[in-house]
């Protein structure tokens, strides 16, 4: 079965094919214009999924050396995220679904992330944990079956990517900060600064990480004039150390997690799971403790439509396709927090 995956449910544009659990394409189209307002402004992402989708979807279809008409379904993401970027995708998809007489597959986006490890790995047995952390979300998943999983903590404030991102721009750098935070962070000393870890030893599952961005505010504000006066080195070190509070926090969670419900294996999703610190020390402390981790790769963490896709398949072959031309679903910007049906 090929699977036509659409997701635009923020500011990344993207399309993918996927037959059998496998990739045959997935197009990610991230927006950079954001870095000038310091975030995503929800109605120039619309405006750019709008120019973009048509081509995205395009190119997914050409790289999986396909035509629309080769197409079995065509999933698409249709909650949560902002309305007008849902509104873009859902409304493409149907207009697809109508025009080729395809089944059309709504997605919620975070299940897509709770379930994107099957794209690498089509083994892993249930149950499982998922870590979703991203900019938008920090959340543990105990995940029983493809329609059972619950939320077992989640941040009670910001999200470890906002923090990534919030304390990039008290340090000067460009939204989104996470991925040159890592990129600094490789030439700097993790251990020169401690930054506080909100909630590590609070003995349940939740995070909090508003502590350590007013923490990182006032350490600047006591030692600098301002951004410019950080010399690169000790730019490097602060982002070292700020890296390590939050990975400290996500894996010592994460692994507790493992050992509390006593389940073997841990997935990590979402944007954040990209940070190369975050995958080394979750991989060695895990497989120190005799646990299996799947870590995607980047391409699978980030949001893309090869997730939903993968969820469009399943779903599509677990019921009859006419229950998917139903065009009544409507683009819903908010999560939801836990699924168990038969
Ligand atoms: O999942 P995602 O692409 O979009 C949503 O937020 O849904 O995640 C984006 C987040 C941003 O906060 C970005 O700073 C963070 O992921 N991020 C990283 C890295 N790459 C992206 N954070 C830390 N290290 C990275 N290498
Ligand atoms: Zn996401």
């Amino acid at each position: 079965m090929k699977i036509l995956g659409i997701e635009t449910s923020c500011d990344e544009t993207s399309a993918a094919v996927v037959e059998n659990s496998r990739t045959l394409s997935n197009i990610i189209s991230s927006q950079t214009v954001h870095k000038y307002y310091g975030g995503v402004v929800p109605e120039i992402a619309s405006r750019i999924h709008l120019q973009l989708i048509s081509k995205v979807v395009d190119d997914a279809l050409k790289e999986a050396n396909l035509e629309i008409n080769e197409i079995d379904g065509i999933a698409v993401t249709y909650q949560p995220g902002l309305i007008g970027s849902l509104l873009v995708g859902t409304n493409f998809a149907k207009a697809l679904s109508l025009r080729y007489s395809k089944p059309l597959i709504p997605i919620d986006h975070i299940e897509g992330h709770i379930y994107s490890g099957f794209l690498e790995n089509t083994e892993i047995e249930f149950p499982f944990i998922t870590l979703v952390v991203s900019g938008g979300h920090t959340i543990l998943y105990l995940v029983r079956s493809f329609t059972d999983y619950e939320i077992i903590g989640a941040t009670r404030d910001d999200a470890a990517g906002e923090a990534f991102d919030k304390i990039g721009k008290i340090l000067g750098l460009d939204y989104p900060a996470g991925a040159k935070i890592d990129k600094l962070a490789k030439e700097g000393n993790p251990q020169r600064f401690n930054f506080p870890r909100g909630l590590i030893n609070s003995g349940d599952f939740d995070f909090s990480f508003s502590g350590l961005k007013t923490a990182v505010r006032y350490f600047l504000e006591k030692n600098f004039k301002s951004p410019s006066d950080i010399s690169e080195q000790d730019l490097k070190d602060i982002c070292a150390s700020v890296q390590e509070a939050i990975v400290d926090v996500l894996t010592t969670k994460s692994v507790n997690a493992l050992e509390f419900y006593n389940i073997g294996t841990l997935v990590i999703a979402g944007g954040v799971s990209a940070n190369s610190r975050l995958r080394s020390k979750i991989q060695e402390t895990s497989s120190l403790k005799g646990f299996n981790v799947v870590i995607p790769k980047i391409q699978y963490c980030m949001d893309n439509a090869a997730m939903i896709a993968l969820l469009g398949e399943l779903k599509l072959k677990n019921t009859t396709q006419e229950a998917f031309f139903n065009y009544s679903f409507k683009a819903n910007p908010t999560p939801i927090r836990s699924r168990k049906s038969s």
